[in-house]
């Protein structure tokens, strides 16, 4: 992906990594355009960042993705790359019955939601020639949180689906980039005030510097996630679950 020369849709980003990747694609020469639920956010985006586009999406809802592709590709027909950002976690806990619906909804909007506008948003980026798909993973997709069953399963789910859907679109021009952030410090499940989170600035300063310069990197890993990323093959599993499971026990 350049990041001097894309014309970015980022559904997902009226706040959080998403806003300041939107910022930071922007600031390097990138034509940007931010998608999202909340309208008031996207009212102020607009009026605080002169040149970013907004446009209303509902990643959960189906006609809601289709809606904000059409308004992205009639304003934007030259679109070229997608960013999956849009995701939520929350706290679970199988022993209450209630937590069902929190499983459901982290499904749809963050696996489901994601499939979808890969399927919305390919024939565009195929006619491009050259294009990229950015998926978000995270570093719970490597080694799971044990308050977080679901959100970890969907971010396994994305790193797995981003592994294949590069090799099936090898031919296409359509390249596959996966991000993986590590604990960031977003609205994300309470982590702004998470001391032991990257903060977000840090973070995106790593993100932009190896995407200037490795364009064609299929995962965008910070040094903070590799603790995670490379447990398993480095030998570390067993201790790193351990770590991350003694924080739900308290
Ligand atoms: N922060 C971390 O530590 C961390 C670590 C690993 C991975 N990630 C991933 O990074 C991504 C961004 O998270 P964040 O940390 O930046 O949190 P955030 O500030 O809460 O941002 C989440 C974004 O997703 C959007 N969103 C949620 N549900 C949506 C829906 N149904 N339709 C459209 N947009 C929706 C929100 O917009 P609206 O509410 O306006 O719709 C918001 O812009 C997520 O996929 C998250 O899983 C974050």
């Amino acid at each position: 992906m350049d990041i001097t020369a894309s014309t970015v849709f980022i559904p997902g980003a009226t706040s959080g990594i998403g806003l300041g990747l939107a910022l930071r694609l922007q600031a390097a020469g990138s034509t940007v355009v931010v998608g999202g639920r909340r309208t008031e956010r996207l009212a102020a985006i607009a009026a605080e960042h002169p040149g970013i586009g907004t446009v209303e999406i509902d990643t959960a809802d189906p006609a809601s993705i289709e809606r904000a592709r059409d308004e992205v590709v009639s304003r934007h027909p030259g679109l070229d790359a997608v960013v999956l950002m849009a995701g939520i976690m929350e706290a679970e806990e199988f022993k209450d019955p209630a937590s069902l619906e929190i499983a459901e909804r982290t499904v749809v909007t963050n696996l489901l939601g994601p499939i979808r506008l890969v399927h919305a948003f390919l024939p565009q980026l195929r006619a491009q020639g050259s294009a990229t798909i950015m998926t978000v993973s995270s570093g719970l997709a490597s080694v799971p949180l044990a308050a977080t069953p679901t959100y970890n399963a969907t971010k396994a789910g994305i790193h797995s689906l981003s592994e294949t859907l590069r090799v099936q679109l090898e031919t296409t021009g359509v390249r596959v980039v996966e991000l993986a952030p590590p604990a960031t410090r977003t609205d994300l499940m309470g982590l702004k005030d998470n001391p032991t989170a990257l903060p977000l600035e840090d973070f995106l300063d790593e993100v932009m510097t190896i995407l200037g310069a490795q364009p064609d990197v299929a995962e965008v890993l910070v040094e903070r996630v590799k603790w995670q990323r490379f447990a398993e093959r480095e030998g570390r599993y067993d201790e790193v679950f351990e770590a991350l499971s003694s924080r739900y026990r308290g």
